[in-house]
């Protein structure tokens, strides 16, 4: 009886031992078998498997470089060229362009290298939403293929005329808005950029004219030197197809222009740019005035008739007006611009604070058509409206 139980136990033992080492050995073969190849492997397969990585990054690489590419041909491309005291006032500018527009758009920054820092900190500093819907360049001031480099930086406002060199300067571009630095945008960039496909074969750049009427017009009243059409253009906002442009003669007859008009013209660049569509004006695309809003139009009385009715896409501070007290309406929308907060709202704020400035100068020329300053940055606001009322309401 004792020797059945003793036999008993110790068969149960011997099979939990057997049962024990069994599992713990299993156990260890199947750790080996899911360690790492290269661990295991010889070194031929270490070889392959790097290889395959390689490859991974490799295709990583192109398919980004592809990306980018394709989105640089997709986005919209702007310019503006910055000197002197004209840092601020185009990071304001850029402001107002990632304000309005959802598109991607790429900005080509030419700017003297004292004022290079102090942007790229600027922009820096914007919320990354705002910053994820753009990217930057900030390039120096140059004067490729010209013997007298200073005499063009000198022309002018200081170098309003790297404008010029924009085609042999960014030759990877295929177009852009060129715009001065005294301009807000008061619609998406979208709209502007538009105009592009409604050129016919021969057109390369568009532009507003420079006045609306003769009585006022300085072209046809002082000029010393061929103009375009009636009352010549403006060349604030500009957009340019530098494809087109690097296939005519456009800089080597700026450089012509310049040599024989030098000591008649007044305004620079802008007066070479007439003189070129003077001799070109199949090459040429107008737009109206309400892409290119100056205090001219308001300052005796409202003269354009676009903006009258629709309000002004895109405002120009010509004559300093964005800083100094000579026309305060344009003052009114560059402060409410400059105080803007990303983190505040179009709707509640920068339309609220525009129209608050707007209201003390309401006794000036261009106050009393304030609502050309602000129609545009209102629809801006109604169309959002709209398709946010789309999506929660569709139909
Ligand atoms: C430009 O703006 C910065 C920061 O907003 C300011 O500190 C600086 O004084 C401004 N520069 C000019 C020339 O107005
Ligand atoms: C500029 O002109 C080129 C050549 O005609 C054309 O292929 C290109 O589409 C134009 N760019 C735009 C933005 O219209
Ligand atoms: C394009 O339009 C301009 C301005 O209207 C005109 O002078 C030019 O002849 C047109 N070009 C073509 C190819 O139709």
């Amino acid at each position: 009886m004792r020797w059945k139980m003793l036999f008993k136990i110790g068969l149960t033992i011997i099979i939990f031992v057997a049962v024990y080492l069994y599992y713990s050995l299993n156990q260890q073969k199947s750790s080996t078998e899911n360690q790492p190849e290269h661990l295991v492997g010889d070194g031929h397969d270490q070889l392959h498997q790097n290889d395959q990585l390689k490859n991974n990054e490799v295709d990583l690489e192109a398919v980004k470089e592809k990306e980018r590419i394709e989105r640089w041909q997709k986005s919209i491309h702007l310019s503006v060229v910055a000197c002197g005291d004209r840092g601020n006032e185009t990071i304001i500018l850029l402001k107002s362009a990632v304000l309005f527009t959802s598109s991607y758009f790429i900005a080509h920054i030419f700017a003297e290298s004292e004022l290079q820092e102090n942007m790229k900190a600027q922009l820096d500093f914007w919320p990354e939403e705002y910053k994820s819907r753009m990217e930057y360049r900030i390039y120096d001031i140059s004067f490729p293929g010209t013997k007298n480099a200073e005499e063009w930086k000198k022309l002018f406002k200081p170098c309003a005329s790297q404008r010029l060199f924009l085609p042999s300067l960014l030759k990877d571009v295929d177009s852009l808005i060129y715009v001065d630095t005294d301009i807000l945008f008061l619609t998406p960039l979208d709209d502007l950029w538009s105009f592009f496909v409604k050129f016919n074969n021969t057109q390369l750049a568009a532009v507003a004219p420079e006045h609306e009427d003769k009585a006022t017009g300085w072209y046809n009243r002082f000029a010393r030197h061929p103009y375009y059409g009636e009352l010549g253009v403006n060349s604030g906002v500009m957009l340019m197809n530098l494809t087109r442009l690097r296939h005519t003669t456009w800089l080597s007859s700026m450089i012509d222009y310049h040599r024989e008009y030098k000591l008649k013209i007044t305004w620079g660049d802008q007066d070479l740019i007439n003189i070129y569509f003077h001799y070109h004006p199949d090459q040429l695309y107008v737009f109206n005035c309400e892409w290119n809003f100056r205090p001219d139009h308001c300052m005796y009385m409202s003269v354009c008739r676009g903006a009258d009715r629709d309000g002004a896409y895109v405002l120009h501070g010509s004559r300093r007006v964005m800083h100094n007290d000579k026309q305060p309406a344009f003052k009114a929308v560059y402060d409410a611009f400059k105080n803007h907060e990303f983190s505040s709202t179009i709707k509640y704020h920068l339309i609220e604070n525009i129209k608050r400035n707007m209201k003390k100068v309401a006794d000036t020329n261009c106050g009393r058509v304030g609502h050309i300053f602000v129609k545009q940055i209102e629809q801006f606001v109604k169309k959002v409206d709209d398709t946010e009322q789309k999506k929660i309401n569709p139909r």
